[in-house]
């Protein structure tokens, strides 16, 4: 589908991108609808670009756009809860149920938990840049706001030790990002902000219990956290996404990634 083909290699095989781009096309002319890339994912491989309607259409005659859900992924039911959505659309969920585990077995209170729990459902759902701040605002009409504030801040504090509360910076971040990397001054700013929040705990406990080395043989179960969900996030009776909060764009996006508009 790229609209900037490579030339093919010399050896006149289609490069990998291209049998990629082959593949994906032979897809779509398998569905019965069109699919369609939003232009993020498509920023993603390094291309600025879009395909339009018409332009669809003639290649894909006597089909209409997909306005739905996309027959590939999971079905999700009519009325979807966060926990379908950690079965379904959470490409995985490892790291959040061992954070959480962490939490829970630390004694600290649900609201901590929670918030462990749900600390990098960006990441694992939607979109990693700004991870705390998408986290954050994906369920802050469904819980108390300690720990949507919680999810928001610790997208700055975790660059930031607070030997005081047991956080070094991470040894995982010198590998990950280098050793000399400095987060964004807008980061700094919202960590002096944090600093003498009243949430200012619950946020650094994510940190504290942030696991980030993963351990294979952990036993962590999502069912471990049911209650907890269900007694401290507020589930839409229509359906995650499918209600009038000022988020519900955000889950619905998930549900239906592929629809057209
Ligand atoms: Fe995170
Ligand atoms: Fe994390």
């Amino acid at each position: 589908m790229s609209g900037l083909a490579q030339a093919p290699r010399a050896n006149g095989q289609p490069s990998l991108s291209e049998r990629a781009d082959a593949l994906e096309e032979h897809m779509m002319h398998e569905l019965e609808h069109i699919v369609t890339k939003s232009v993020l994912f498509g920023m993603a491989d390094g291309k600025v670009e879009m395909e339009s309607g018409p332009a669809l259409m003639a290649k894909n005659p006597g089909k209409y756009m997909l306005m739905g859900e996309d027959p590939r992924l999971p079905k999700m039911p009519a009325k979807p809860t966060l926990v379908d959505y950690f079965r379904c659309r959470f490409a995985s969920t490892a790291h959040l149920l061992q954070s959480a585990t962490h939490a829970l077995k630390g004694g600290h209170s649900e609201k901590v938990v929670l918030a462990c729990l749900l600390h990098d459902i960006a990441v694992v759902s939607f979109i990693r840049c700004d991870h705390g701040y998408w986290g954050a605002q994906m369920i802050e009409p469904y819980v108390d706001e300690e720990v949507s504030w919680a999810i928001r801040a610790h997208q700055a504090l975790r660059f930031f030790p607070d030997e005081s509360a047991g956080y070094a910076y991470p040894d995982m971040y010198v590998k990950l990002f280098g050793p000399d990397y400095q987060p964004e001054p807008y980061i700094v700013e919202e960590y002096k902000r944090a600093r003498n929040h009243k949430h200012y705990m619950t946020s650094r406990l994510i940190c504290v219990n942030d696991i980030y080395s993963f351990d294979p043989n952990a036993k962590v179960n999502l069912d471990d956290f049911v209650d907890i969900i269900g007694r401290n996030f507020k589930q839409p009776k229509e359906g995650l996404g499918l209600d009038s909060s000022p988020s519900a764009h955000m889950w619905r996006t998930m549900l239906w990634p592929s629809r057209f508009l």
